[in-house]
């Protein structure tokens, strides 16, 4: 089979790489990472790739003269390594408008919320702050606007009245960990039809029908006593 050829880019812990690569595991998957980049030096990120036998760059921005030469440099590395797609895993450099152009619907992105709701940093805090009772994930593809582009899917869970941005940060996390692997895997094996800022993505499984929170999809209003 031949397996769709994915760059991944990454700044720091890498666990979504490491979704990704264990996804990668799998005969059947559509998809392989051939390349791991890195703006950070020492990050478990590039550990975790090396470690499942991916070869790794580190291009830390800063010795660049700019975002341009810097992304420049990137799209060098991924096409030298015959990089057909780009995933970002945790990469926190905002990309321009050429790379957006250069990778056009070939760059992917995870953000920890549901899009388009809060995006940029501290999703979680935010998130607790406004007191939303779902909260989740989104992987999309990458435009000009920071964590706007066609949403390839979405994974919703539950806030809980206990949590804290830690609770709630590791429940999205083990989220994205399913649902990265799923949208890339769609993508490379040709699922995605993108139009306008829309993505049509054909669906493998049967959507769950309702995801309510407070209390169940088995409960109703009619399950909650007068007080
Ligand atoms: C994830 O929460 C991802 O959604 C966001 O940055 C975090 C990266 O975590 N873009 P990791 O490096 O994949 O563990």
């Amino acid at each position: 089979m031949n397996r769709v050829r994915v760059g991944a880019l990454l700044s720091g812990r890498g666990s979504n790489l490491q979704a990704l690569l264990d996804a990668a595991q799998a005969p059947d998957c559509p998809y392989q990472i051939v390349l791991a980049i890195s703006n950070k030096p020492g990050v478990q990120g590039l550990e975790r790739a090396a470690a499942a036998g991916v070869p790794t760059a580190v291009l830390p921005h800063r010795d660049f003269t700019g975002r341009e030469a810097f992304e420049q440099a990137m799209t060098a590395k991924l096409e030298a390594a015959g990089a057909e797609l780009v995933a970002q895993a945790g990469f926190m450099r905002v990309v321009t408008g050429r790379f957006v152009t250069r990778w056009r619907d070939r760059l992917v992105n995870i953000h920890p919320s549901l899009l388009p709701a809060f995006p940029g940093l501290d999703t979680h805090a935010r998130a607790l702050e406004a007191g939303v009772k779902l909260h989740g994930c989104t992987v999309h593809l990458v435009r000009e606007t920071v964590d706007r582009g066609p949403i390839l899917g979405q994974a919703a869970v539950p806030v809980l009245p206990d949590d804290d941005t830690e609770t709630l940060a590791a429940r999205v996390l083990e989220a994205e960990h399913r649902l990265y692997p799923l949208c890339l895997s769609l993508l490379a094996a040709g699922h995605v039809r993108v139009e306008g800022e829309a993505a049509h993505v054909e669906s493998p499984g049967k959507p769950l029908p309702l995801l309510i929170n407070p209390a169940g999809s088995d409960t109703s209003a009619s399950d909650v006593a007068a007080s």
